[in-house]
């Protein structure tokens, strides 16, 4: 029997080792990115003739444990190089920060993030040691022949996470243990020795694979041009001094050994370019170094905990594929921020396991049986909302402090026409049962709901709310424990003006119900504006995938956004125009227009 590592919880009953969730969900395309409406109809005409669509980076929202067996199917054995920065500690994996002009706030995670920590950490290191093994077995099957993984850890967990994978890939598979080294890290009054480094285990999938060599930069010093330069010495230009003359930057090179100096300051000074406020990101010469050592240009990368996209921007530059996934909102809109900064950055898209992973959800609570299932499913919801169940109606399916409940059902937003059904069913019971309005609890929401089928309802008497059901209702432990929220809908307002073929939107409110929003944050916000981070537009919406085609958004150098945009069709004709919101607070919200050029 080999050596290895044992934990709690690492066997079942029967003494076999328990494996991971062997989930298959179809990921469904959010969103669009930098593909302009041509390639969108090629790619359409590809996917009609039955033949394979061209390559699109992915960006996923969602767990690694939903979205690692889920990419199986696709790309077990496909993937040439895995990066993977676990998160470790709660609080600087989560948090993240918020900046309202020029303060800054520190956002606190949110229920769902929360709850993949508890999970992670329930049992302590027991539970992170099972977790962090079924994550390598699936890493481990997605890896290609001469594939290679890279395991960023610190020295809390690297020394048994080194005992773990060599189990998973093979003691045989070890390449090397890097130490990353942050000089510029802490350096104050510690006992014994600052902590400035981190580790990186690499493995391959079979041992014959070798690593690129690296050359790495020494720099010397800038100075003028000269006649003669040492050979070894290399140089680039650096400018000019006071008389005009050329100066170069000089530097000599050496291949990297296994003590990679960087320094992190790159990442966490505000004056750096690189900085995103994100807590735990990391520098990109370091993913740098890991993507030229192990791939080349055309290869797969993947990364599931991305955070701030590190690995996403870095393999985008240096013309790699990509697939990035992070189960953090903010996560996930920062990657997509960063990626759109880099220049003539490849069209790609954003995925999620949206109601796949809600309807797998409500089979296993519910059961297989499709009537039993949905009455046990509005009882539950109910439940959670502390409403009261409302029998004899088909709409209305429960009552709150006086106001009827509306459940959206787990595989459709809640559309105008179950909201004028629900209406008019409440109106009928009126004179049994005096209401002051209707909560509409959904997944999702069709368009423009929250402005004119809200006035529309006023003017029949009822005072309509539309809440989302948030996605903790699918954590067990997170009902158990009392975590769930229902968040109103922010509610935005768009002015539209067309002269000619040209459409022009202009943002002019964004309303954030505020039960949510941190009081600190409230009390700096001064203008509706300072809620928006990004906005983007698709102007030729076809009710499916949102394709940007149009952004703006606050980057730490601009952080002003445009708040209009103009448009010029080509052809007159009837257009869905959709805009996109995403608050300071990584929450998106949409709007849906309907307009028509004329001629
Ligand atoms: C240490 S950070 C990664 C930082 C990243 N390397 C960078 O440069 O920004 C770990 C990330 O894992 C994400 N995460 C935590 N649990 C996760 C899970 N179960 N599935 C997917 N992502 C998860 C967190 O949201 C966090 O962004």
């Amino acid at each position: 029997m080999p050596t290895e590592l044992v934990w709690e919880g690492k066997f079942d009953a029967k003494g076999c080792k328990k494996a991971p969730l062997r989930v298959q969900l179809p990921f469904q395309e959010v969103e669009t990115i930098n593909e302009s409406a041509l390639d969108r109809g090629k790619q359409l005409a590809l996917f009609h003739a039955g033949q394979t669509r061209a390559w699109r980076n992915r960006l996923i929202w969602g767990d690694k444990k939903y979205v690692l067996p889920s990419l199986l199917p696709e790309f077990a054995g496909q993937v040439n190089l895995i990066y993977i920065d676990p998160p470790f500690a709660v609080g600087s994996d989560f948090s993240f920060q918020v900046t309202i002009e020029t303060e800054t706030f520190t956002k606190e995670p949110s229920m769902l993030e929360v709850k993949a920590y508890r999970d992670t950490w329930v049992k302590g290191l027991d539970s992170y040691l099972q977790w962090f093994y079924e994550t390598s077995i699936l890493l481990h099957e997605l890896l290609s022949e001469d594939g290679v993984i890279y395991v960023h850890l610190d020295e809390h967990a690297g020394h048994y996470a080194k005992v773990l994978l060599d189990e998973v890939f093979g003691k045989s598979n070890f390449l090397h243990e890097i130490v990353w080294h942050y000089p510029d890290n802490f350096q104050g009054n510690v006992n014994g020795f600052a902590n400035n480094h981190n580790i990186l285990l690499v493995y391959a999938k079979r041992a014959k694979v070798k690593l690129k060599r690296l050359e790495i930069p020494l720099e010397k010093a800038v100075k003028r041009d000269v006649r003669v330069w040492s050979k070894t010495e290399k140089k680039i230009v650096a400018g000019r001094d006071e008389a005009g003359n050329l100066l170069y930057r000089t530097y000599e090179t050496k291949f990297a050994d296994d003590v990679w100096t960087i320094g992190q300051s790159s990442v966490t000074k505000a004056k750096s370019s690189e900085w995103l406020s994100y807590p735990t990101q990391k520098p990109e010469e370091l993913l740098r170094r890991v993507i030229e050592s192990a791939s080349n240009a055309g290869d797969l990368v993947l990364d599931c905990f991305c955070g701030s996209g590190t690995t996403p921007a870095v393999a985008e530059k240096l013309g790699r594929r990509w697939i990035a996934a992070d189960l953090g909102r903010f996560a996930i809109h920062t990657t997509r921020k960063r990626l759109l900064t880099i220049d003539n950055v490849r069209p790609f898209v954003v995925q999620n396991l949206g109601k796949y992973e809600r309807q797998l959800w409500q089979k296993s609570i519910f059961g297989p049986e499709e009537q039993e299932l949905q009455t046990r499913y509005l009882q539950f919801i109910l439940k959670l909302y502390h409403a009261q169940p409302l029998t004899g109606n088909f709409w209305l399916h429960g009552i709150k402090a006086q106001r009827g409940v509306h459940i959206g059902s787990i595989d459709a937003p809640i559309t105008e026409a179950d909201v004028r059904m629900t209406v008019a069913e409440w109106q009928k019971a009126l004179g049994e049962r005096p209401t002051k309005g209707i909560d509409f609890l959904g997944w999702e929401f069709a368009f423009e709901l929250n402005e004119i089928t809200k006035q529309q309802a006023a003017l029949a008497g009822a005072d309509l709310r539309f809440l989302r059901i948030p996605r903790e209702v699918l954590e067990q432990k997170a009902v158990e424990q009392g975590d769930i929220q229902f968040f109103e809908l922010a509610a935005l307002f768009v002015a539209t003006t067309i002269k000619e073929r040209t459409l022009t939107l202009k943002l002019t409110n964004f309303v954030l119900p505020l039960d949510y929003v941190p009081a600190e944050i409230q009390a700096q916000v001064t203008n509706w504006e300072a809620w928006i981070d990004y906005w983007a537009v698709d102007f030729a919406f076809k009710k499916d995938t949102f394709h940007n085609e149009w952004q703006s958004y606050r980057t730490r150098k601009a952080n002003k956004i445009q708040t209009q945009v103009a448009y010029t069709y080509e052809t007159p004709g009837t257009y869905q125009v959709q805009v996109k919101v995403i608050d300071i607070l990584g929450n998106d919200t949409t709007k849906t227009l309907q307009i028509v050029i004329a001629k």
